[in-house]
């Protein structure tokens, strides 16, 4: 089984991650959880070349292609041997990060970034994906002042990230919206709630 939880930053997306992976060893299961960009050694000088803004020019297509090379290399690492033996699969971001945030978001066409991206992949999509929405103004309070590269981009760019997300999600089957301005406990509820029609959980 593979799970990703999505959405913009400063949505509570990592805490709820973490809530929902100990609730399914509670359950039984083996769990391995990952980020991406990152938990592999590429993954992570990628995550640090595409996050810290050292001067260096990287195109919007330069960039879409760099968070999706750090993917292929977790999936082959990380994703796929978990799978095979037959774990449990959380993952912090996954393609629609890269459909919203470089499609939708940065102007490159969402439908060229899914057909990169399954070729990147080898065609692994996930079962189910949540995504964790919350209104600009709460998800920037959040994030505070402490900027990284993507997250400097500004509020006209972040509002096109979450529309572009709630847009993919009315569009693609196994993603559903989660409200997560409610408090954790109601958030980490209505993500249990969304799992009852997947088959092997709970
Ligand atoms: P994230 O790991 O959620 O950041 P943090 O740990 O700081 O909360 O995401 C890293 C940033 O990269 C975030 O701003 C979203 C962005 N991103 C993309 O723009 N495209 C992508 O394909 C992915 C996976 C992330």
């Amino acid at each position: 089984m593979f799970f990703v939880f999505d959405g913009m930053d400063g949505s509570g997306k990592t805490t709820q991650l973490n809530r929902f992976a100990d609730w399914l060893e509670s359950q039984g299961k083996s769990v391995v959880t990952a980020k991406d960009p990152g938990t592999t050694k590429l993954g992570e000088d990628l995550r640090s070349i595409l996050l810290t803004d050292s001067g260096t020019p990287i195109s919007m297509r330069a960039e879409m292609m760099l968070f999706t090379t750090a993917r292929t290399q977790l999936v082959e690492e990380v994703i796929r041997p978990a799978l095979t033996q037959g774990q449990v699969v959380v993952l912090d971001r996954y393609v629609l990060s890269t459909v919203v945030y470089q499609g939708h978001a940065g102007n490159l066409q969402p439908d060229e970034i899914r057909t990169i991206n399954n070729l990147a992949t080898g065609g692994l999509w996930p079962e189910l994906t949540f995504v964790l929405d919350v209104p600009l103004d709460v998800a920037m309070k959040r994030l505070g002042d402490d900027l990284d590269r993507m997250e400097s981009r500004g509020a006209e760019y972040f509002q096109k990230v979450r529309e572009g997300f709630l847009c993919e999600a009315k569009a693609c089957d196994r993603t559903v919206v989660i409200d997560a301005a409610q408090q954790p406990d109601n958030v980490a509820a209505a993500i249990l709630a969304a799992t009852g029609g997947i088959n092997g959980v709970g």
